[in-house]
């Protein structure tokens, strides 16, 4: 059984807030705060890059535990902003941290939901041979949005959380984890330029394609709630328990509207809900907000915590955390 021996995580200094972004684009804070609850997000520095930011909660993570990098057997990095093209962002950052020579690699292209399925994958891992994972989930999206087109830009934020899994000893324990997908809607979310099917032209550079987020709005609300709310309710009935044993939902932190509707369908009003700060960290809003909570108090021993992600793919997962 994997369990969480610490906690990290990471947002850059600068923030960018709606009155920020409607002096650049046609919008407003008004606009922003009723269709999504987002106020602020934090931006990186011109400097940071991915393995930057992954770096920092990696460390917090590894200071919780009291442990060191070379305390690590094992490193994913879960994102979909990575350091470059390849090799993959964990080969960065494990030469960063100055980690043994270990297995380390990336999930990428998950969307929100990598986190997720990563903590699936470092939890089979430990149940195949013990051994110590540090799983990080990690964004720089506001290097690689448009920030001119209003319907997407405003809903990011960069960030990164990790946690690091043993097999003994932690905090709280990773019970179950449900993953699913559903490949048929792989276009409607997604940077569908620049792999081998529609490989970068000087034209479509010139066009912005490097930084069109394809995106139907109203598809992804209705399918993050549908898949979000069923995926916990697979979880829980995978562990015998129900939404009423559950002390806090932590869902991707997508869209307030959206966190509401799940907890209504769910049942629950005792959702965590951070967004108005960060925005939409993508692979880093569950493990960020999970730290948050976990820091401030909102969890205590005892507590069954459910964790709960969607993202372009569609993937999606939830897992059960007893602290
Ligand atoms: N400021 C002002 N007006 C805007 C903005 C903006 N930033 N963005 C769009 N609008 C306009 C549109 O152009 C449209 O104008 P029109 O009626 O003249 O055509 C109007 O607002 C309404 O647009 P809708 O798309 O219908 O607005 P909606 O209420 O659906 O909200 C939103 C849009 C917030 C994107 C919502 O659909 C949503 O949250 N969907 C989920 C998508 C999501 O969270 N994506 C994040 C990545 S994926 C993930 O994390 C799971």
């Amino acid at each position: 059984m994997a369990e969480v021996l610490g906690f990290g995580g990471y947002v850059p200094e600068k923030v960018m807030s709606n009155e920020d972004w409607a002096r650049l684009v046609d919008t407003s804070d008004e606009w922003i705060t009723q269709r999504t609850g987002i106020k602020r997000r934090r931006f990186a520095a011109d400097h940071e890059a991915t393995a930057d930011l992954a770096e920092a909660a990696c460390r917090e993570a590894l200071e919780d535990a009291g442990l060191e990098p070379e305390d690590v057997d094992e490193l994913v990095v879960a994102t979909d902003t990575p350091e470059v093209y390849t090799p993959d962002t964990a080969a960065f950052l494990q030469h960063r941290m100055g980690m043994r020579e270990i297995p380390a690699y990336d999930l990428g292209g998950s969307g929100c939901a990598g986190f997720v399925q990563a903590l699936d994958v470092a939890r089979a891992r430990i149940a195949y041979r013990p051994r110590r994972v540090l799983v990080v989930g990690v964004e720089l999206i506001s290097r690689l949005i448009s920030w001119e087109d209003r319907s997407t830009c405003v809903l990011f934020g960069d960030g990164a959380g990790a946690v690091l899994l043993g097999p003994e000893g932690g905090r709280a324990r990773i019970l179950e984890v449900v993953t699913g997908t559903d490949g048929s809607k792989a276009d409607i979310l997604g940077l569908l330029t620049g792999g081998t099917r529609r490989p970068f032209t000087l034209e479509a550079a010139r066009r912005g394609d490097h930084r069109h987020l394809t995106m139907d709005g109203g598809e992804v609300f209705r399918e993050a709630v549908r898949r979000m709310s069923s995926a916990v309710e697979e979880l829980l009935g995978s562990i015998g328990r129900s939404i009423g044993d559950v002390a806090l939902v932590i869902p991707h932190q997508a869209n307030a509207r959206i966190i509401d509707v799940v907890g209504r369908k769910l049942g629950t009003g005792r959702v965590y809900v951070n967004l108005t700060e960060y925005g939409n960290t993508g692979s880093a809003s569950v493990p960020l907000a999970l730290w948050e909570a976990q820091a401030t108090g909102r969890i205590r021993p005892g507590d069954l915590v459910v964790l709960t992600a969607f993202g372009a793919g569609f993937h999606w997962g939830a897992a059960a955390l007893p602290f």
